[in-house]
């Protein structure tokens, strides 16, 4: 079920968590977890009117995205990656990811790309970390959430490309780059071979720069990652590998890797 409910964010209404959680119920799986979140996210928005217009914005774009984008949507109508700061819930829960993976620390000061930023939710949670961080994404209702939310947050060492890794290039090198959950994606939309995609990676860094890599979940992945790591193994130094457990049944049991560039 895809609705238009952006006439509940132009003006607060006590009808629509009500009007979710009746869909909700009509619905199935991932839907009906969009669907709760959304019903979740949207109490919080009665008396905080600035937090209510920021919604009403993004809520327009994911609109644009159903309007626009015939890709996989990874949000299901709502929003694939969580940020506190701002009420939203979503199937990958950013803040519990951040603090497993150590981002802080491996981040710190650093020029960082991340490749596919989604809504750019972990860019903009990790932006005050790093020296400046520049998410690719190629959908462009996502690029402009992320846009947005930068500008209600007032974070400005962060840029958003619309544009797939395939088609991005820069002319300055990177300390670390962020490839999670983007080695290969369910959309059909990135066409580069796993030893394309890791040499681009190590391309982009500088000598001595770090990938950290994230795998999909271990039944979508399967045997396959045996190959990506190989790929990794190629150019980096692997210094560590886990497989993480935090957050939600989508978090748990992906594989997390710390490489250095040879
Ligand atoms: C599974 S989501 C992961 C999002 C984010 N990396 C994360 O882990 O929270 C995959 C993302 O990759 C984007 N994507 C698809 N094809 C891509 C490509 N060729 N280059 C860069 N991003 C791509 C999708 O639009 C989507 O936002």
């Amino acid at each position: 079920m895809k609705a238009n409910y952006s006439r509940y964010y132009q003006r607060y209404s006590s009808v629509a968590p009500f009007v979710f959680l009746w869909h909700a119920i009509l619905t199935k799986k991932l839907r009906k977890l969009s669907l709760i979140n959304r019903q979740k996210d949207y109490l919080r928005l009665a008396n905080n009117p600035q937090l209510l217009a920021l919604h009403d914005s993004l809520n327009q774009h994911l609109l644009e995205g159903i309007q626009l984008w015939k890709s996989y949507d990874y949000g299901e109508g709502y929003f694939y990656q969580s940020f506190q700061k701002i009420g939203i819930s979503g199937f990958r829960d950013t803040q519990a990811r951040i603090e497993t993976m150590g981002l802080p620390e491996l981040l710190k000061d650093r020029r960082v790309l991340e490749i596919g930023s989604n809504a750019g939710f972990l860019t903009l949670s990790v932006a005050n970390y790093c020296s400046y961080i520049i998410g690719v994404e190629p959908a462009g209702h996502l690029v402009s959430i992320a846009k947005d939310t930068a500008a209600f947050l007032g974070v400005n060492n962060c840029e958003f490309r619309n544009s797939s890794f395939e088609e991005f290039s820069s002319a300055t090198r990177f300390d670390t780059v962020l490839s999670f959950a983007n080695h290969s994606t369910y959309d059909g939309n990135s066409t580069q071979s796993i030893k394309v995609y890791i040499d681009h990676c190590a391309a982009l860094l500088c000598e001595g720069g770090m990938l950290l890599f994230e795998s999909h979940p271990p039944e979508h992945e399967g045997e396959g990652l045996k190959t990506v790591i190989e790929e990794i193994a190629r150019n980096f130094t692997i210094e560590c590998s886990n497989i993480l457990q935090y957050g939600s049944f989508l978090d748990r049991n992906r594989t997390f890797i710390v490489a250095r560039r040879n």
